[in-house]
Parts: C-alpha cells; structure tokens; sequence
C-alpha cells in the first residue's frame, strides 16, 4: 500500500464516518426525514474537499500496480466517497450530465476498465471483500442499522456460495455418483443458514433506520457521463448458481440472461468466470429428467432425486423470504404513502417500484417452481421427478 492509499484508506475509516454520521443526526431531526437539501452544508463542503484532496494525490501518484487486491480495495474507496457525496446530494445525476467529481471519477474509471468491473462500489465492497481491522469493517457511517445490515448480509451471502460451491462440484462427478447426495445435503444446509440469517435480519433490522439511513448510500450515481447502477445485496454469482444449477432458472431465458448480463460487471471476477461457466453446463434438474427410465427405481436415483427437490424447495424458500418479507418489511411498506419525489429515486436499479416489484416477483416464482404458465416455470418438471419417488 503506497503512502497516498494508506491515507486515503485512514480517512475512509475514520472522518469521513463521522461525516456521513453527523449529516445523518440532522437529516433525522426534520419533519421530512428524506430531505437532505439546505442541511449540514459545511459538513458538506468538509466531505467534498477532503475526498477530493486525497483522490487529487492519488492521480498524481499514477499507476503503482500494487496487483488486483489492492486496486479493488482503492476502487471500493473511492466508490465509498462517490456514494456518500450521491446520498447527500452534492452530486445528482439528474442534474447533471457529468460529475462534477472529475478526480474521482478519473480515478474510478482507470481502476474498474483496468480490473474488469463497474467503476464504482459494488456489493462486495462492503460485503464479502470488506477488510476488518481490530474487528470493524469499512461502512459509511457508525450506526447500528448499517452494521447490522452488513453483518447479515455477508454472512447471508457467504451461505449462499457455500451453496453454490456445493451444487457446482457435482458437474464432474455426474448424478449417480456415490458423492453427490452429500453435496445436496451441504447445498440444502447452506440454503437453510441463508433462511436463518435473513429470519434475524427481518428481526433485528429497523425499518425507518434502514429506509433513510442505509439505503440512500447504495443508489444510482454518475462517474464520468455515465449513470451507474446502485449497489444491490445480491450482486454476487452465488445465487444465479444456484439458480441454474437446480435448473429453476435458464440461461436461454432472455428476461433471467438479461439480468445476469446487467449484473455481471458489479461481481468480482471470479465470480464473473464462474457464473459463465455454470451458463454452459446442464442442470441437475435436466440431468434426472433425462435419466433413463430403467435407472430411475435404482437406488442412487431416487436418494438423488429426493435431495434435490429438498433444495429446490429450501433455495424457493429463500427466494419467498426475500420478496414477501424483507423487501416488503423494509421498501415497499415504508414507500406507501411517501411524496412522488423521493418515490420515484427508490430503487437501487432506478426503475419505478412496482416494475421492480413485479421483475422481483418473476424472479421469485421461478425459484419456487410456482405453477404459473406465463414465465418459464418448471412446477412441471418438479412434478415428474416427484411422481418418480417411490
Ligand atoms: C433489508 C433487507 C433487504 C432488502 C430490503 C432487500 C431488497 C432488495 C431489492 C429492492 C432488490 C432489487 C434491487 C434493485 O434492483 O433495486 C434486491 C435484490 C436482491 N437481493 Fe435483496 N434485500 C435485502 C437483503 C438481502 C439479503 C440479505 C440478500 C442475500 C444475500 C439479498 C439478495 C438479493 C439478491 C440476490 C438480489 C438480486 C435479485 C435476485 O436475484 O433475487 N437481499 N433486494
């Protein structure tokens, strides 16, 4: 770490927490908890010009290739400061055409084009790529809320790869081998600490805290010309592994390849090469259905299959927990009622709820093999390989 990253990084974890904190003390004390306009504009100004005299000294500096690792740490750094000044609206892409952020989107731009992905802060920078030090992980702010939604979302996150680590390792060894029920059996106990995980979050997560406090810090903003998407918890490959793996879902299905070509830039790049390599492999889910008919009383095959349709229905549990009570509990309750103003600013994707909403719902029934016939459900194929148990 050079001495100009070594600075920034101090600054990232100490003022500018406190910054982001303060202004968030006086955002809550309004009527209109969403305003921030006309609010804390000297600590502002504070934000602003020290991120941008430390990002200045980094440019100066030049390229150093201190190798993957610390580039994406510095990207995440710099998407941190982007965010903030987003959040507190120093910045609005709807207001302009361009960031006024010159230096730290220069600096943006080089990292993300050079590493391979989006040139602003992703997921993994708060998550699963989050360096701890003495116990604390970077975060824009010290409140509890953010914490706790941090917490449960790595570790929710970490349970989803161990999942999907699991069901990828049965490629090679094909569905009759002798391996492969323990495979299922670690992809379903994965699944089911997701369940877990999401259940204390649901508990422990303030509603209003994490609408106006931690929200806000993950929507859209501009580096350079373009507008980048906010950040979103499920910007990893765990989960579309998961999903293809089983088969719920398909690659060939252009509404679910749409959205794994928009969110492959704001995964790591392992994840990236994962996710594409899982695109081109059968599907479990294919994989017993085509079993000849002479093996599908044998006893690898109905141990097999039983296995299966438990992680499907853990992994379509997952899914309903998502939509019908986190982003339910925590975005669409709190957004009834709310001015059109800031409605329409919700989503980290930037389309109007209820579209997201309806895309979300999609997403969630073909997890769940639900029986419906206008998306490409397999509530049939589930049932094939349910009436072939014995
Ligand atoms: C307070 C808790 C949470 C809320 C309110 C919430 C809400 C949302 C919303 C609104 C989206 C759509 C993003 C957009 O395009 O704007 C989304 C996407 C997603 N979230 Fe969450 N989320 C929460 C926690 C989690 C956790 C803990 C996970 C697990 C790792 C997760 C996994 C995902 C995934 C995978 C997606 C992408 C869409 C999909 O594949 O289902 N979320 N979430």
């Amino acid at each position: 770490m050079t001495a100009n990253v070594e600075n920034f990084d101090r600054w990232i974890r100490s003022s500018f927490i406190e910054i982001n904190t303060e202004l968030e003390k006086l955002y809550q004390q309004q009527d209109d908890k969403a305003n921030v306009v006309g609010i804390g504009d000297s600590l502002k100004r504070q934000l602003e010009e020290e991120g941008r005299s430390l990002i200045a000294e980094l440019l100066r500096e030049g390229n150093t290739d201190e190798g993957f690792d610390a580039g994406f740490d510095l990207l995440g750094n710099v998407g941190f400061y982007m965010a903030a000044c987003r959040r507190h609206e120093i910045t609005e892409p709807s207001r302009e055409d361009t960031s006024p952020l010159k230096e730290a989107s220069a600096l943006a731009l080089q990292l993300g084009a050079s590493l391979g992905v989006t040139p602003r802060f992703a997921t993994a920078h708060l998550t699963t790529h989050n360096r701890a030090i003495n116990g604390v992980a970077k975060s824009f702010t010290s409140l509890e809320d953010e914490f706790i939604f941090n917490e449960y979302n790595t570790r929710a996150v970490l349970a989803y790869k161990r999942a999907a680590d699991a069901l990828f390792r049965t490629v090679p060894l094909g569905m009759s081998n002798v391996s492969v029920p323990d495979l299922l059996d670690a992809a379903y106990d994965a699944l089911e600490d997701v369940i877990r995980l999401n259940d204390i979050l649901f508990e422990k997560l303030d509603v209003n805290a994490f609408f106006y406090l931690v929200r806000p810090y993950y929507k859209p903003y501009r580096v350079g010309r373009e507008i980048y998407r906010g950040a979103n918890a499920g910007d990893f490959a765990g989960i579309n592994i998961i999903d293809l793996m089983l088969g719920l879902c398909r690659a060939d299905d252009s509404y679910y390849s749409q959205l794994l070509v928009d969110k492959m830039l704001y995964m790591m790049p392992e994840d990236q090469r994962c996710l594409m390599d899982c695109m081109r492999r059968p599907s479990l889910m294919d994989q017993l259905l085509q079993s000849p008919d002479s093996e599908q009383d044998s006893e690898w095959f109905q141990l097999v299959a039983s296995k299966f349709l438990k992680v499907c229905d853990a992994h379509g549990r997952t899914a309903a927990q998502h939509h019908n009570n986190l982003v339910e509990k925590f975005i669409t309750k709190p957004s009834q009622g709310m001015d059109e103003v800031y409605a329409n600013k919700l989503t980290a994707s930037g389309p109007p709820l209820p579209v997201l909403l309806r895309s979300l719902a999609k997403l969630r029934d073909l997890r769940l093999a639900a029986e419906r016939d206008d998306i490409p459900s397999r509530y049939r194929d589930i049932e094939t390989i349910r009436n072939s148990l014995r």
